[in-house]
């Protein structure tokens, strides 16, 4: 079906007898399930375009974008198993699993850029990237996405009374299942890929995303009201198998490493620039109003979603919760 064996890790390894010699030449599949003009997208494939000509060719980077090979239900099976050498799963996609990764589904947690770059690039990302460990999985770095905003289909959402009875699709996140909890709102946890869907035949009133993501897959199209909210930041953890990754040698790891960093240095510019961008394509639909939460309708959203705070600190310690105590200072 897909013209290759992905059966096992070996499919990693492709016999290339175009270049002069017989060489091996290494496949790296790279799963993901979102649209290509997305911030994760773009740096996927520039990933991949990068590490392709430092090797001169040695690593092939085959991206499949838009869930077309796993959904972010089975994705991080099929990384563990082999079937595919990289992921790069919503950091929400993570927290049934590592419940600390909850941390960064907190709403409010990070008020800046510099807040969300601070988390991943610091302490807390170090924290929660050697948890993956366990599975025999590298985490190679976060990339950025943006700030989630809330659509509807029924009426404009600025104070917490108006999510009452609402029915959102939500990412499988304890967080944001609280958070929705809390306003007064129910919620399934939902494929990305159904999403539009599960809107469309309104099974859900609703879901939150980042402009990119609702833009770029439609799901504002049966929607008629957006909020700028920003309430909650998705993001993305960048994900090798480890046993793929300890079979490299040293200076493919460096080329890889290089080309990630630099990489991550564009989609944390770039993604804002793309948000933005989506968000003025989506202020051009006529169909979809869009309303910005003043200051006073956000410390009320603040005021209600607090006490999931201390749920998530008896769940993931103190010390953790520190940290994203002291980014919101
Ligand atoms: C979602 O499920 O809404 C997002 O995680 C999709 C993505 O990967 O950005």
């Amino acid at each position: 079906f897909f013209g290759f064996d992905l059966s096992n890790a070996s499919s990693s390894l492709e016999y290339d007898d175009e270049q002069e010699g017989i060489k091996d030449k290494i496949v790296i599949q790279f799963s993901h399930v979102v649209a290509e003009n997305t911030p994760k997208g773009m740096a996927a494939r520039r990933f991949a375009s990068l590490v392709e000509s430092r090797t001169n060719g040695e690593i092939k980077i085959q991206v499949h974008s838009n869930g077309t090979l796993y959904s972010d239900q089975n994705e991080y099976e099929a990384l563990r198993e082999g079937r595919v050498e990289m992921i790069a799963p919503a950091t929400s996609n993570l927290t049934k699993r590592f419940p600390k990764w909850q941390v960064l589904d907190l709403p409010f947690a990070f008020p800046s850029y510099q807040a969300i770059e601070e988390a991943y690039q610091g302490e807390i990302g170090e924290t929660l990237l050697s948890d993956l460990e366990q599975d025999d999985i590298k985490g190679l770095t976060f990339w950025y996405n943006g700030y989630k905003q809330v659509t509807n289909s029924s009426h404009p959402i600025l104070n917490p009374e108006d999510f009452h009875r609402l029915h959102f699709r939500i990412m499988p996140s304890p967080v944001i299942e609280s958070q929705f909890e809390q306003l007064g709102a129910s919620t399934s946890e939902l494929p990305f890929n159904k999403t539009y869907r599960n809107l469309e035949v309104d099974f859900v009133n609703g879901q939150e995303n980042t402009a990119s993501n609702i833009y770029s897959k439609k799901l504002f199209q049966d929607q008629s009201y957006m909020t700028i909210s920003n309430h909650g930041y998705l993001g993305y953890a960048v994900l090798i198998n480890e046993a793929f990754w300890n079979n490299l040698s040293d200076e493919h790891r460096e080329i890889i490493e290089g080309a990630m960093t630099e990489t991550t240095n564009w989609v944390r510019r770039h993604s804002i620039e793309m948000n933005d961008e989506s968000t003025r394509k989506l202020r051009q639909e006529e169909n979809l109003q869009i309303d910005y939460l003043t200051q006073t309708q956000q410390e009320a959203w603040e005021q209600r979603l607090r006490p999931i705070y201390e749920e998530t600190e008896s769940m993931v310690g103190s010390k953790l919760m520190k940290k994203i105590y002291k980014l919101k200072d």
